[in-house]
């Protein structure tokens, strides 16, 4: 077998067996297959498809690429969630220590931006002195004595995921299902959690383009969870418009801090409830969320993590040199905003990524300042673009001011958490 042949196949449509999957894989991580044979293979994954078999093979060749977590010595069941990515989604950084703080375990590995999308490591990362870097031993430890901890995935855990993360993100492969499910999932497996909540995204910022795709999703990881033994439940929520009122590094974490001190966008508040709500239910924990939110106990929790990982919140969040408000150009309601539009000129400041060795800026990003639903006249600010310098803010204005659609009538914002996946199948909301 050699990895011209394996690529071959699969760019001509063909079935993989488990062990070509095993052998590019391996080979990859141990860097026998290089960047481009991967690269290629994955483009082809994305044209071709994998059928079941293939996925599940995939995904249980990037557990094995590295240890699996024993988190059995601590007490309780342990819950994950997980996001497929989107814009603006800061849902971990408030729902994690919200369950956390309703008595639930919460160990986490996150991944960085990708493609548009923002990163839980990235945000964190904007936190002075804060490491998402801790070794498996020192995880287990913050899950036991503190409750939660978001870690990146060491080179110990699923090094295969970590190496294909970064190519996929560069190489315009990430919109697949069994890369994405495979993705996830191998890392919330290797993680040890009993239990797994996602948040499976569909949109126009979001890598599913709607709802059907995104229940495909989310029935292929609840299928790759509950087969590896971890009780898996999905919700399939909207990412048209960005989720919450920013969209950045540093910005999430002060949003973040503000929502669970109890001044949250509406939406952002639903969807952190809801995971939350599920997350407990999956631990068998009684508590009521919302009671536990405005004790301001999930802030006292994030605090807590975020000193533990060496956060210094006190040092103050970084903030941008440049600060620019983009103006509505003429009088209406927000009829949408387009979050892919904001994810690529997120990247394009710094929020994200364009090439692989490409450094974040941890306090670029937007300040949404019209919501959707919200009455603007010309002149009145849409978003605050926080950047570097006044060139980045104008290289991307025009295409931040497209991205409000200000329609003549009146508008409602569009329902949030649409479907519900478990084991028994799909449930829409009303
Ligand atoms: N999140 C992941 O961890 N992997 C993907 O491929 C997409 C979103």
């Amino acid at each position: 077998m050699n990895p011209l042949e394996v690529i071959g196949r699969k760019r001509d449509g063909r079935e993989h067996t488990p062990e070509e999957i095993q052998f590019l894989l391996a080979g990859y991580v141990r860097g026998e297959v290089p960047d481009y044979q991967m690269a290629a293979w994955l483009m082809a994954v994305c044209i071709r498809g994998m059928s079941p078999a293939e996925t599940l093979a995939l995904t249980q060749a990037m557990v094995m690429s590295g240890e699996v977590l024993d988190l059995s010595a601590i007490p309780g069941i342990k819950v994950d969630k997980h996001s497929t990515g989107g814009v603006g989604d800061k849902v971990t950084l408030v729902a994690g220590p919200l369950a956390a703080a309703c008595g639930v375990k919460v160990p986490k590995l996150s991944g960085r931006a990708l493609a548009h999308t923002g990163g839980t490591l990235d945000k964190l990362e904007s936190v002075p002195g804060l490491t998402v870097e801790l070794d498996p031993e020192r995880f287990a430890k913050q899950v036991r004595e503190i409750g939660i901890a978001v870690a990146a995935q060491s080179p110990r855990i699923v090094p295969a995921d970590k190496l294909l993360y970064a190519l996929r993100d560069v190489t315009a492969t990430v919109p697949s299902i069994p890369l994405i499910a495979s993705s996830v999932m191998s890392k919330k497996i290797a993680a040890g959690a009993d239990a797994i909540v996602l948040d499976v995204k569909f949109g126009r910022g979001a890598f599913m383009p709607d709802l059907t795709s995104a229940e495909e999703l989310a029935a292929e990881m609840v299928k790759l969870g509950e087969g590896a033994g971890r009780h898996t439940v999905a919700l399939v929520t909207a990412m048209d418009n960005p989720l919450g009122r920013t969209v950045g590094n540093a910005l999430e974490v002060q949003e973040a801090l503000d929502a669970l001190s109890g001044r949250g966008d509406e939406e952002l508040l639903e969807v952190c409830l809801r995971v939350t709500r599920e997350m407990c239910e999956l631990a068998g924990v009684h508590a009521d969320a919302q009671k536990v939110l405005r004790s301001g106990a999930g802030r006292e929790k994030f605090e807590a993590m975020l000193a533990a990982q060496g956060g210094h919140l006190e040092r103050g969040l970084p903030m941008a040199a440049v600060q620019v408000a983009v103006k509505a150009d003429r009088d209406g309601y927000v009829g949408a905003i387009d979050a892919l539009e904001i994810g690529l000129s997120g990247a394009d400041i710094g929020v994200g990524r364009i090439r692989k060795e490409d450094k974040i800026d941890p306090a670029a990003g937007f300040v949404v300042e019209a919501q959707v639903g919200a009455r603007v006249s010309k002149g009145e600010p849409l978003v605050v673009v926080h950047a570097r310098s006044r060139e980045l803010v104008d290289g991307v204005t025009p295409r931040v001011r497209a991205a409000w659609h200000i329609v003549d009538h009146e508008v409602r914002r569009p329902p949030h958490v649409l479907a519900r996946v478990d084991k028994s199948g799909v449930t829409r909301a009303d």
